[in-house]
């Protein structure tokens, strides 16, 4: 050993031997404090960096934080720019998010935090090399809390068809705005590696997995596995787009044989996983995929959702323009089937907004035919892609949201309803996020007569659109 280094040894034993005094049994040098940290016990700490907060959420509970930090419900947070709001890290400032993703409650004044942490592990570097050389037992013997322990605040999040039409903004905006430490994986059969390259150069601290299955042999489910590993949601825009001369029918069929492989390799890598499903259509596609998980032996209807934001986005964008309000704000409901024929706007029960007649039929009109409209407009070039991506972040974003404990996160789903006593098996009604999946069924906004009347009109037309699922996912 260097003569230097025995020297600072002797140095240190002699603080320790002098000046030691107890933090439960280890003993701090008069330099340290002693904290009796909530989840790690009592540790000595640098008071140069590091403090004891009181929590904020248990008042009686201490943590060992950086300076400047906070404690909340044990997880430490930057003060400058976070509150601790019921045990729950929220931003201070109003939200000036690019995209107000919530237009129906919460995040009015606060987003959750996403990275309270990483302060810590930067400034522990930072110890003076005498403390590192030789007081090593004086460094403080913690690991940075880590809101994993109780929620999984870095989320793995799976785009099955990345390289497509819908997929692509869908990957650019979940790499955009997964919380930090988040992996993202991209799973396709054509293009996803240029796909994942280009998404790659985005500085946001977003892991990406770039998975290219087999195109040629699709029973070759090597890499498909590998992108359903370990996964917190599976988010499945894939698919092919309805083309000139092919019948629903036809569409349906190829679109839930890809849904199905996607589904048995979930159930199989993570069959706890959330299932959002964009592909349509999705009046039978999301059946299909409770009797694939079904057969699996892993179905929780608590999982599994069929993506109709894009219907509520809509409706929120016409309301907004006819009465001159901010679209975000508008609160409308959405519910029934994901097709022309089935989804019912539920105009009476907007807040604040009432609507002749004539504005409601063409309203609604409007809101059910613009799925044709974009396709008209696009002449031929597919059909809504940016739209379904900006629905789909949303709708994600939101689950993950809710996966890392923030509630009153309520968006229209098509989900299972066969515990309600609406009388069919699968509709879009409104769902409250939790940390499982649906934590709540709400019960159906408040409808008119008439309202009423199509919703009793429509609802046989889905249960038919369901069985078609159940039949297809039986029988393959
Ligand atoms: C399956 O796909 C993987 C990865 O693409 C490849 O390495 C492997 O050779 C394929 N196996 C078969 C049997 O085709
Ligand atoms: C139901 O509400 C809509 C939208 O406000 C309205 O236009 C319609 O006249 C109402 N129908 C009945 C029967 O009250
Ligand atoms: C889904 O709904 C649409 C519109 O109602 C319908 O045309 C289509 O046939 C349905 N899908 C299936 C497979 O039944």
């Amino acid at each position: 050993m260097p003569s230097s280094h025995a020297l600072l040894l002797c140095f240190c034993l002699l603080i320790f031997t002098v000046h030691a005094r107890l933090c439960g049994d280890v003993e701090c040098p008069r330099s340290n404090a002693c904290c009796s940290d909530a989840v790690h016990g009592p540790v000595c700490y640098f008071p140069q960096f590091y403090h004891c907060a009181v929590d904020r959420f248990t008042p009686y509970s201490q943590s060992l934080c950086a300076r400047g930090d906070g404690s909340c419900a044990t997880v430490c947070y930057d003060a400058k720019r976070y509150d601790c709001v019921g045990g729950q890290i929220k931003e201070r400032i109003k939200q000036r998010s690019p995209f107000p993703f919530y237009p129906f409650k919460n995040s009015e004044n606060y987003s959750p935090i996403i990275d309270a942490m990483p302060s810590m592990i930067s400034e522990q570097k930072e110890m003076p090399n005498l403390y590192l050389l030789t007081c090593r037992y004086y460094i403080p013997q913690f690991k940075p809390h880590n809101r994993a322990t109780d929620v999984p605040y870095m989320v793995k999040v799976l785009v099955a068809g990345a390289a497509g039409g819908i997929g692509q903004p869908l990957s650019l905006l979940l790499k955009q705005n997964l919380p930090a430490g988040s992996t993202l994986a991209l799973f396709d059969v054509v293009n996803v590696i240029g796909v994942g390259e280009d998404l790659s150069h985005i500085n946001t601290h977003v892991k990406l997995e770039v998975h290219l299955g087999d195109l040629k042999n699709p029973s070759n489910t090597t890499e498909l596995d590998k992108a359903t590993q370990n996964l917190d949601l599976a988010v499945i825009p894939a698919g092919v787009p309805r083309k000139p001369g092919m019948t629903r029918d036809d569409l349906f069929k190829v679109n839930a044989g890809i849904v199905k492989g996607l589904v048995e390799s979930i159930a199989k890598n993570s069959p706890k996983a959330l299932i959002a499903i964009i592909t349509n259509p999705v009046n039978s596609t999301v059946p299909a995929a409770a009797e694939i998980l079904k057969k699996a032996g892993v179905y929780d209807p608590k999982r599994l959702f069929g993506v109709s934001t894009l219907d509520i986005v809509r409706a929120q964008t016409f309301i907004g323009q006819l009465k001159g309000q901010n679209p975000a704000e508008v609160k409308v409901h959405v519910i029934g089937g994901h097709s022309p024929e089935t989804m019912l706007p539920i105009l009476s029960s907007v807040s604040g907004i009432s609507f002749s007649e004539e504005e409601t039929s063409s309203l609604s009109t409007k809101i059910k035919e613009a799925g044709t409209a974009v396709v008209n407009a696009k002449d031929g070039m597919g059909s809504a892609t940016l739209s379904m991506a900006y629905a789909g972040a949303r709708f994600a974003l939101g689950l993950v949201k809710a996966l890392n404990g923030e509630s009153g996160i309520i968006e229209d789903s098509y989900v299972d309803t066969s515990s309600t006593d609406l009388g069919v098996s699968f509709l879009a009604v409104p769902v409250e996020f939790g940390k499982n999946g649906i934590e709540k069924i709400h019960p159906l906004p408040q409808m008119n007569e008439s309202e009423k009347k199509q919703l009793a009109e429509l609802i046989p037309i889905v249960q038919k659109n369901i069985d078609t699922g159940l039949e297809f996912a039986k029988s393959a």
